[in-house]
């Protein structure tokens, strides 16, 4: 059996008080951290200079997650500054492979997300160029929206190729996911969950990363 990964999204966490809320989670498995450049989302957090301090003070290694234009440009500079893994979107990548490729080269695990319209077909032929998939079960930019749970065959189905190809890349979903999401997701292949308002938003941040451990592992 799978151990599940919980990665607390840092967008949730209060900017002013970074450091403490990183602390907070040092018992999860990485700190997700939402990069957006007010272009390919509609919403705007900060690039690698806040990124290196971020991962200068993180009890966890950094979980990147790049909704920026121009990854190809922007990406490995994140690897460089020693994120764990760096994930770009499919949608706004112009030659995925290499970029990818480039990433793993440096040193980072190599991820590729794509929005709730992007056919999960689309990465088939390519899996074995990734460390990470991560279907994103809510339109990107913004944290606190609702689940789309009709993401979840897309989920599947890119679960079940992965098997097929004997592939060992993880599978995460961000966006929505909570006490009474995390379970449907896991039921579809999931084991890297992102949670942003689910684990800031409690009043025992650890506690909450341990329930959702928990309920994604049942
Ligand atoms: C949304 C971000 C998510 C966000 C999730 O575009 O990619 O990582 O923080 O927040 P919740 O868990 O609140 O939906
Ligand atoms: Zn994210």
């Amino acid at each position: 059996p799978r151990a599940p990964r919980i990665n607390p999204s840092i967008l949730a966490a209060d900017f002013v008080n970074m450091q403490r809320d990183l602390a907070k989670i040092a018992t999860a498995d990485f700190a997700h951290v939402d990069v957006m450049d007010n272009h390919f989302v509609p919403n705007l957090t900060f690039g690698p200079q806040m990124v290196e301090r971020i991962q200068a003070t993180s009890p966890v290694p950094l979980d990147v997650h790049l909704m920026i234009t121009d990854p190809d440009r922007w990406a490995p500079g994140y690897a460089e500054l020693g994120a764990a893994s760096v994930t770009f979107h499919l949608e706004a990548a112009a030659d995925p492979v290499a970029l990818a490729r480039k990433l793993r080269a440096i040193g980072a695990r190599a991820g590729v997300a794509i929005k709730p319209g992007t056919a999960g077909e689309s990465l088939y032929d390519i899996i074995d160029e990734f460390d990470q998939i991560l279907v994103m079960t809510v339109e990107p930019g913004f944290g606190g929206q609702g689940f789309m749970s009709e993401t979840m065959p897309k989920l599947r189905g890119l679960a079940d190729e992965a098997k097929r190809r004997g592939s060992d890349v993880w599978l995460q979903v961000d966006g929505g996911i909570s006490d009474s999401t995390i379970e449907i997701a896991a039921a579809a292949g999931a084991d890297t969950f992102v949670a942003g308002s689910a684990v800031y938003g409690a009043d025992d941040v650890e506690a909450a990363v341990m329930r959702l451990r928990d309920l994604a592992r049942a």
